[in-house]
């Protein structure tokens, strides 16, 4: 296994699941890599708390929906490490000491944050902080790649930031790690993300719930009349064709005879619904297999994966340590 390069990425547990998009941005390269890599998938459990501080309560039982997730679209537990980002304390200990080494500057203009405070989230001091945490689970955890949407593409720019300046500063412990940036899908409607909280199809979705969205999407706004010629690109129904219908002669031809105003509405998204059925139905199948073994198989598999996770973490603190003169 140590000669394998460690993948590692995590989810915040804001909601119960994940957007069926988050498949495309980081989702699908963590299940086709983890018998190439050594990877590390964990929940941010601390990190979601850096919006949501209030919702405390929440954050356990979302944890177990999001690890079922990950179990259900197919990372094999034997495979992957899981573990939950508080049962590192390690890594909190980094975060004081990569603090030292931030300069306020470099958090104030990180684009997330613009982003999360135009979303109404209150600048605390640990919102300010959420590039640094995230840089010590990268750290912490000697990673050698981290996938990630482009959203967060800025943030590891200042965990690389980080790991040379304490190389430099202190010497050297940190590999140096590197960003593998997946596209962040559009959302329902055309507009901004499909976030975890702010709407999109979810894995656990019914069929009729699927149907219903798929349904309500938004199509090209100029096209009154399916006779009327429409525009494909941008437009959120033919980017989730593009997405999960595998059947490549079909979106084909769907896109050919929308743009020649030959085709409706209608049947663009009843093709999308069962595309997308195809693609679910599987992880439904695979979620219900787990929901099955209950929460205590959830937590064995947690409770492995943070036993190996704190033996690597123990051993890049002691570097730290050791570096610094502790
Ligand atoms: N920022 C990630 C998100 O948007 C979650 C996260 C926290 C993360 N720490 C990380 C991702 C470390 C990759 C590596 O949900």
């Amino acid at each position: 296994m140590k000669n394998k390069k460690r993948v590692l990425t995590g989810d915040r547990p804001t909601g119960l699941t994940l957007p069926i998009a988050a498949y495309v941005g980081t989702l699908k390269s963590r299940v086709d890599g983890q018998s190439s890599y050594d990877t590390f998938v964990f929940v941010a459990d601390y990190h979601a708390l850096t919006t949501h501080y209030e919702d405390s309560k929440h954050i356990l039982t979302n944890t177990l929906g999001l690890v079922k997730t990950y179990l259900s679209i197919g990372l094999d537990p034997n495979t992957v490490t899981f573990y939950r980002q508080s049962r590192i304390p390690q890594t909190f200990r980094l975060n004081v000491i990569l603090s030292m080494l931030t300069k306020m500057p470099e958090l104030e203009r990180q684009p997330m944050l613009k982003e999360k405070l135009a979303l109404g989230h209150k600048l605390t001091f640990g919102l300010m902080g959420y590039p640094v945490l995230m840089a010590s689970d990268i750290l912490i955890m000697n990673s050698d790649l981290v996938p990630v949407a482009k959203d967060n593409e800025a943030h590891i720019e200042i965990a690389k930031d980080l790991a040379r300046r304490f190389n430099s500063t202190y010497g050297k412990v940190f590999n140096i790690p590197e960003g593998i940036i997946g596209e962040v899908v559009i959302g329902l409607d055309g507009q901004g993300k499909s976030g975890k909280s702010t709407g999109g199809i979810y894995f656990t979705d019914d069929s009729d719930t699927v149907k219903r969205k798929i349904m309500g999407m938004y199509t090209d706004p100029n096209r009154i009349h399916s006779t009327d010629p429409g525009e494909v690109k941008g437009n959120p129904v033919f980017i989730y064709h593009e997405y999960f219908n595998d059947n490549v002669e079909e979106v084909k031809d769907l896109k050919d005879r929308y743009q020649k105003g030959k085709v409706g509405d209608i049947e663009v998204k009843e093709k999308l619904f069962i595309a997308i059925e195809k693609f679910l139905e599987p992880i439904r199948e695979e979620r219900e297999k787990i929901e099955k073994k209950g929460d205590d198989y959830i937590f064995d598999v947690l409770k492995t994966g943070e036993e190996r996770a704190q033996k690597v973490a123990g051993e890049i603190e002691a570097k730290v340590m050791e570096v610094m003169g502790f």
